[in-house]
Order: structure tokens, then C-alpha cells, then sequence
């Protein structure tokens, strides 16, 4: 073939493909908290574009919510716009929309919402509503195949829950904190010690990093006595706020003997986050290992099929707290899955492929026509709760050693 036969030959394939792909890709925009994060994927699955911004929650000492509002304001055309063009596409590429419109802070997923109406009208294209803590639990299945039913562990800044995910938009709550979540203890902790204050290399890093690195140089998880929350009850409940008090007793107790200067931190700062950091792996764990207890017992994995745990959210990127998930998991021979980290905090492809799942399964597709419709919902919650079968099962657990 002659060259330029060989290149009318080639531009003729493309042709074909960008006619076959034209309109076939799905965008998805997450905007719940206080990141703004975007992304396209193909039909098939894969990441074509992605696009994060991320709020400098922790040097304002948490998120803000009016400041996140106008963040995402800013943010949206900006990380829209970078994902679209790492995929080389222009808006009306775009055959699907799918946002985040429940659970989180009102202004944000508003915000987000009101951006993706606007493209759905201006550019003609249907909008799939998605539920945030559900993106969270199925983007493990756009890493690996996992079939259902498998248990999901959400361990985050803003949500701890332990479900059973049966389907696309089929979940079973097995517990869930009544507080506070796991990231807003690591997160307060980190601001009580002063890490982001007193160490310059902590300044940028969530609360939760911070501790880890802290832990990570010498400090004794056995040192402080951060005592197990909520033993006396057999669910699979959560609750962190015993973990802040007792905190506030040790760094008490540290001022009374020697008040500290205003730039110096804790003498035993390393101990401490070591101590609360195993104090809250210890409590997942056990809470963890009553819910593998109480999947055995209701044969809620078939017993053909290889029993999953996904584990996700900010806190599951804690190398030591997923030590302590792995060695409860081993014990079971269940097989955990952790998507990279970057996919375990909030972040736009978790919102797409979420998408793209109900999209698969025809499902919640509004038509531009109603989505002025829409709305947001900060408050729900996810799933059937079944807690309260839990606790009247009685499961009492030999519990597994972690350290
Ligand atoms: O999932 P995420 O980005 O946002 C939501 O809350 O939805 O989680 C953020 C939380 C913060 O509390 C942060 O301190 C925590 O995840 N986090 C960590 C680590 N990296 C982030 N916690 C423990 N260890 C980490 N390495
Ligand atoms: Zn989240």
C-alpha cells in the first residue's frame, strides 16, 4: 500500500471509531463535602478523564460549609473541563450525566446538582442521581471483578457503616456510628495535638495522615489505654465520641504535671496517636467481626462464591488500621479488597461508575426534560436497616488479636 492510500486507509478507521464512540461516554461529578472531583469513562469502563480539586479543609481547622459552597462554584467548569479534555472530548460527547445528590452538606451537593442541570438542559442529556456512600462501596467493582452479595465496610471522615451491598442500589445496614465518624476523631486528634500546626511537613495532610505519620515514629499503641467503645452490646453499631473525651483527659493530665510552651508539642505525641489509632482499628475490628459472625450464621454469602469484604473511605487509606481489617479477614478467609487510595476518598470516577452501573441495569435515568425536578437529599439513609436483627442474634465473638 502506498503511503498516503495507507494513511486515507487509517483516517477512514477513525472516522469509524469516533463515529461509533461519538455520545457514548458518561460524566460524573461529585461534589458532597468539600472536594470537587469529575470524571469520564467510557461504556466500558474505562477512565478516559479524571479531574480532583481538593479543599485545604484541615488548615481551617474542618470544612467550612459556605467556603465549600463557593469552592465548588469555582471548581466545577475547572475540573469538568480537565476531564474532558484528558478524554479529548467536548460536552457533546457526552451521552449521560451522573451526580451526587445524597447524603452530605446541603450547599455542596446543591451546588454540584444546580452545575449538572444546567449541562443536562443546555446539552440535551439524561441525568442518573447517585447516592454518595453507594458510589463509595461499588467502585471496587470497576477495579475487579466482585459479585454479589459482598459485605462493605465505609470508613470515612463523614460516614462508618457496615452494609451488605445485594445489588446495584440493594444494600443491607448492618450498623452504623450513632456519633462521630472514624476521620473526625483522627481528624480532631490531629488538631488537638497540634500536628498541623507544630510540624510544617503535617500542615497539608488530613488529620488522619497525620496521625499515621505521627504513629509512625516509635509511638506504642499500647502506651494510652483508649478503652473499647460499646463492648456491652452485641450489634455492629459504631460510636467514636468516648474516644475525644478520653483525649481530652490525657492532654489534661499532661498540662496539670508540665504546661506545654505554645510551639511545642506533646512529649509523648507519638505515643498518643499510636494509642488512638489502635483504639479506633480495635473497635472497627470488633464491630467488623461480629458482622462476619453474623453473615456466616444467616448464610448471607453463598457458599459457592469466594465471601468479599470491600473496604473504602479516607480512613481505609490508614496502612495500620488495614492491617488490623486483613488479619480479621484472614481469620475468616475472606478476601479483602481496597481500592487504591485515591479511589477511597471522595473523588469523581466513584460517582461515574456508579453512573455507568445503573446506566448497565436502566435505572434512575432522568430525562432533561424533568430534572429540574431533582433535588438534594443531605440527610438520608443507605439501605434496609437490619441493626436491630443483629443485636437480637446475640452473637457473642472470641475476639481476634490484632497486634
Ligand atoms: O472519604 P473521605 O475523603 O471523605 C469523606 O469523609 O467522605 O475521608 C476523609 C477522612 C478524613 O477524616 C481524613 O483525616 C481521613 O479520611 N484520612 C485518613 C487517612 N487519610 C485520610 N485517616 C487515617 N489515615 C489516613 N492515612
Ligand atoms: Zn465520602
Amino acid at each position: 500500500m502506498m503511503w498516503y492510500t495507507r494513511v486515507k486507509w487509517i483516517r477512514s478507521k477513525f472516522a469509524n471509531i469516533n463515529h461509533i464512540y461519538k455520545r457514548h461516554f458518561l460524566l460524573g461529578i461529585e461534589t458532597s463535602c468539600d472536594d470537587t472531583g469529575a470524571a469520564v469513562l467510557s461504556k466500558e469502563g474505562l477512565i478516559l478523564g479524571e479531574a480532583l480539586a481538593k479543599q485545604p479543609s484541615s488548615e481551617f481547622g474542618g470544612v467550612v460549609p459556605s467556603f465549600a459552597m463557593g469552592f465548588h462554584a469555582r471548581n466545577l467548569p475547572v475540573v469538568t473541563k480537565s476531564a474532558l479534555d484528558q478524554a479529548q472530548m467536548t460536552m457533546e460527547d457526552v451521552q449521560y450525566l451522573a451526580v451526587a445528590v445524597k447524603p452530605g452538606l446541603s450547599g455542596s451537593l446543591a451546588t454540584g446538582l444546580d452545575y449538572v442541570k444546567y449541562l443536562s438542559r443546555k446539552h440535551s442529556i439524561p441525568l442518573i442521581p447517585i447516592h454518595h456512600m453507594e458510589a463509595h462501596a461499588l467502585t471496587a467493582r470497576m477495579i475487579e471483578e466482585i459479585k454479589f452479595p459482598f459485605m462493605v465496610l465505609l470508613i470515612s471522615g463523614g460516614h462508618c457503616l457496615l452494609a451488605i451491598a445485594e445489588d446495584i442500589g440493594r444494600f443491607k445496614l448492618l450498623g452504623q456510628s450513632s456519633d462521630n465518624s472514624p476521620g473526625e476523631v483522627l481528624d480532631k486528634a490531629a488538631r488537638a495535638l497540634r500536628l498541623h500546626a507544630l510540624r510544617p511537613d503535617l500542615r497539608s495532610v488530613p488529620g488522619g495522615r497525620a496521625i499515621e505519620i505521627m504513629a509512625s515514629e516509635g509511638g506504642s499503641p499500647f502506651a494510652i489505654d483508649f478503652p473499647t467503645p460499646l463492648m456491652q452490646f452485641k450489634s455492629c453499631n459504631f460510636s467514636f465520641s468516648g474516644f475525644k473525651a478520653q483525649l481530652w483527659n490525657v492532654l489534661n493530665q499532661v498540662e496539670k504535671k508540665q504546661p506545654l510552651e505554645p510551639d511545642e508539642l506533646l512529649p509523648n505525641v507519638s505515643d498518643v496517636a499510636a494509642s488512638i489509632q489502635y483504639g479506633v482499628a480495635r473497635h472497627i475490628c470488633h464491630r467488623l467481626q461480629r458482622g462476619f459472625e453474623y453473615a456466616l450464621l444467616e448464610e448471607i454469602w453463598p457458599s459457592n462464591q469466594e465471601n468479599t469484604l470491600v473496604v473504602s473511605g479516607g480512613v481505609a487509606c490508614n496502612q495500620s488500621i488495614r492491617n488490623s481489617i486483613l488479619k480479621i479477614c484472614e481469620e475468616y478467609n475472606i478476601k479483602a479488597v481496597f481500592p487504591p487510595p485515591k479511589y477511597c476518598t471522595d473523588n469523581g470516577v466513584m460517582i461515574a461508575w456508579n453512573g455507568l452501573e445503573k446506566y448497565r441495569k436502566t435505572v434512575d435515568i432522568i430525562q432533561p426534560e424533568q430534572v429540574m425536578e431533582l433535588d438534594v437529599s443531605p440527610r438520608v439513609s443507605f439501605g434496609t436497616d437490619i441493626s436491630e436483627q443483629v443485636t437480637n442474634r446475640n452473637i457473642k465473638c472470641k475476639w481476634i488479636k490484632l497486634l
